[in-house]
């Protein structure tokens, strides 16, 4: 099949590699003509394990192309994944979304536009009104498709999906959407079709349940510290229950990312919009913003005073395997640390700058961040810490301490 994708972003190019690794032939459409050029050099502007040799490949096989000119993407099938910034009400900013409705709205023939960037509920529909508005006659037809792909694990997670969910109104257009996953297709695996808005509300769903979950195992993990139990253990206790599974129970300094923060921010908004407030996702956030400076309270505790000490902060991204810094734990940490006047050195297996610029150093090792530290802040849990052997650092540091945020 032919597809078009605008957006080459994060849900877009992995959504378009793996397309054509299923045999489809792929347009990927940007308006940046530097991304599109380094993508047509093969170089990806960000870390995700396995992409550039999916796109490479797929490259070579003439299956995958990238370009700037918008005529490119209108194929049968559209997907759209520009992005949903935040807007300053906490609402996700729809403008890009549109641009792209407008762009298909005036071509003809039968098309399916599909919504992979996460939307409110509502979005579909007001789309499909859209398209109607510019052109009467259009044989478009817009899906909600979300997408539930996690950085570091990305295309494993597209190839191997725990469900497919289609928002539809119109079963030609369903079909055609199935028949293009039909690659994917295992015996196991269910494809939920539905309205447009329930396929909308149920990946808004996902993620505030995820996040829900973290900010409960934290807010446990703040009362084992009070009562003298231990979270690790009340953790992996709760995960055998079968009801609650043991993933996404690892207490730590909160979540981040593109995502959760600002989905669940975007449902509240949602919410209040239709008269209803949403108190437990708002609290939600709002233990999550707590969360993240529950190391800096530890480490006033243990030290009183801490200007003038060396600290080594472990771990910039807002999880491992990713270079992405948004709404990262570690940078709310570091920023209170030289507020505090103590001096940081950094070490991130990838990310090697931050906006602190030379406030911070950077090291290209965990054991080059801790001379003369008073103590290691683990703020990202990426693999190489563990291999770590810290009977040889405590013979460099000055205190021998180790604030644990994952
Ligand atoms: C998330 C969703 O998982 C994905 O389905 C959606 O499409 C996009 O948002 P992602 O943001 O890549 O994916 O990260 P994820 O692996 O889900 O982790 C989110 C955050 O939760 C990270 O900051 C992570 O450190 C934190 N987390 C996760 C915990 O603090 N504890 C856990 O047990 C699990």
């Amino acid at each position: 099949m032919e597809i078009g994708i605008f957006g080459t972003g994060y849900v877009g190019l992995v959504t378009g590699a793996c397309l054509a690794d299923l045999g489809h032939t792929v347009f990927c459409i940007d308006i940046d003509q530097n991304k599109i050029e380094s993508l047509q050099n093969g170089h990806i502007p960000f870390y995700e394990p396995g992409l550039k040799e999916l796109v490479q490949r797929n490259k070579n096989k003439g299956r995958l192309h990238f370009s700037t000119d918008i005529s490119l993407a209108l194929k049968p099938i559209i997907f759209n994944c520009v992005g949903t910034p935040m807007a300053e009400d906490g609402s996700a900013n729809l403008q890009y979304v549109f641009s792209v409705v407008d762009v298909v709205a005036k071509s003809n023939g039968f098309k399916v536009l599909i919504n992979k960037s996460t939307v409110p509920p509502g979005t579909a529909k007001q789309c499909q009104e859209r398209i109607r508005q510019i052109n009467p006659t259009s044989e478009t037809h817009v899906i909600s498709n979300p997408e539930f792909l996690k950085e570091g694990n990305a295309v494993h997670d597209f190839t191997h999906p725990d469900m497919i969910v289609i928002g539809s109104q119109n079963q030609e257009a369903n079909q055609l959407v199935k028949k293009m996953y039909s690659g994917l297709a295992r015996p196991y695996l269910p494809v939920i079709e539905t309205n447009w808005e329930t396929s909308e509300m149920i990946k808004y769903a996902n993620n505030s349940f995820l996040a829900t979950k973290i900010s409960f195992i934290n807010e446990i993990a703040n009362i084992c510290d009070n009562v003298g139990a231990d979270i690790k253990t009340v953790s992996k206790a709760m995960g055998n229950d079968y009801r609650i599974s043991p993933k996404f129970l690892n207490a730590g300094i909160g979540y981040g990312g593109s995502c959760f923060p600002k989905d669940i921010r975007a449902l509240v908004t949602v919410a209040k919009n239709k008269g209803y407030e949403a108190k437990l996702l708002n609290e939600v956030d709002s233990l999550n913003k707590r969360q993240k400076h529950i190391l800096a309270t530890k480490i006033q505790n243990h030290f009183g005073q801490i200007q003038g000490k060396t600290f080594a902060v472990w771990g910039l991204s807002f999880k491992p395997k990713t270079r992405d810094v948004r709404e990262a734990p570690a940078f709310l940490l570091i920023q209170w640390l030289l507020d505090n006047g103590a001096k940081v050195n950094v070490y991130d297996p990838i990310v090697s700058q931050t906006s602190f610029g030379d406030n911070v150093t950077h090291y290209s090792s965990p054991q080059e961040t801790v001379t003369g530290a008073s103590a290691i802040i683990l703020a990202t849990e990426w693999d190489e810490f563990r291999n770590v052997n810290f009977s040889e650092l405590c013979n460099i540091m000055t205190d021998k301490v180790l604030f644990d945020g994952r």
